[in-house]
């Protein structure tokens, strides 16, 4: 199933996906979630934050990326360092739930240590490792995680975790592929502002150059995918 859900701004956006992903996690014993990374998280985090830290029960929740810089945790870059800012530092969730990409190692031997961990720590559905949720973000060239269109092949590598490379600034990346996306229960992609508007019209209404941009390959299996866009991200769509 494919969900279209248009807000008035980002933080309704924020503010509608913390409740989707409240009620979603509370339907789980134990819930698995793949976060996504960048600046477009960062005020949903915030929102769960303060509004859910007591209503949420962060001790069944299981937290993993989607994609990570091959960064330190303490760098200004990691989307761990981003997630521990806006979100863990505040509401209570157990150390052992937290499973972060380990940018500072050597970046192919830890796509392959974090390919492993997924294998080992969530059910695995047709070989592939399936996660509860999976959150994407989208770039303004149409990349999802970090499979960016100059190599949008990875989409299709066999392993579950690939290292990727920053078309502009050349910065490796650990990042999941295509399988393991779209082997997911939930996909929800977390859209926002006008930069956003030309990708999105082109990837939801199928035309111009839709095929080259890797968020276009998100379709899961058998699960749901929920766009979450705010006004200026959805002004293209017919
Ligand atoms: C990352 C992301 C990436 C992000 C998009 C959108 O590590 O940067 O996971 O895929 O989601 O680039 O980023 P914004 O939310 O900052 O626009």
């Amino acid at each position: 199933m494919k969900e279209i859900k248009i807000y008035d701004s980002k933080q309704t956006v924020a503010e509608e996906f913390s409740v989707f992903f409240k009620e979603l996690a509370a339907s789980h014993k134990t819930f698995n979630v793949a976060l996504s990374g960048g600046s477009t998280p960062k005020i949903v985090f915030d929102y769960l934050a303060e509004n859910f830290e007591e209503t949420i029960d962060w001790s069944r929740i299981n937290f993993y990326w989607g994609d990570e810089r091959c960064v330190l945790p303490t760098d200004e870059e990691s989307n761990y360092k981003m997630t521990v800012t806006h979100l863990l530092s505040k509401v209570a969730v157990p150390e052992a739930n937290i499973f972060r990409v380990q940018g500072e190692n050597d970046p192919i031997s830890e796509a392959v240590r974090y390919g492993a961990v997924l294998a080992k720590n969530l059910p695995n559905v047709d070989g592939v490792p399936k996660f509860d949720l999976v959150i994407l973000g989208m770039g303004d060239d149409g990349h999802t995680a970090s499979i960016f269109p100059h190599e949008i092949e990875l989409w299709d590598a066999t392993e579950n975790c690939e290292v990727a490379i920053h078309p502009d600034s050349g910065q490796k990346r650990i990042t999941l592929t295509g399988k393991v996306i779209n082997n997911a229960a939930v996909v929800a992609f977390l859209v926002t502002g006008g930069s956003k508007a030309e990708k999105v019209k082109e990837i939801l209404n199928e035309v111009e150059n839709y095929r080259d941009y890797p968020a276009t390959l998100v379709k899961p299996t058998t699960g749901d995918l929920v766009w979450f866009l705010d006004a200026d991200a959805a002004k293209e769509i017919n």
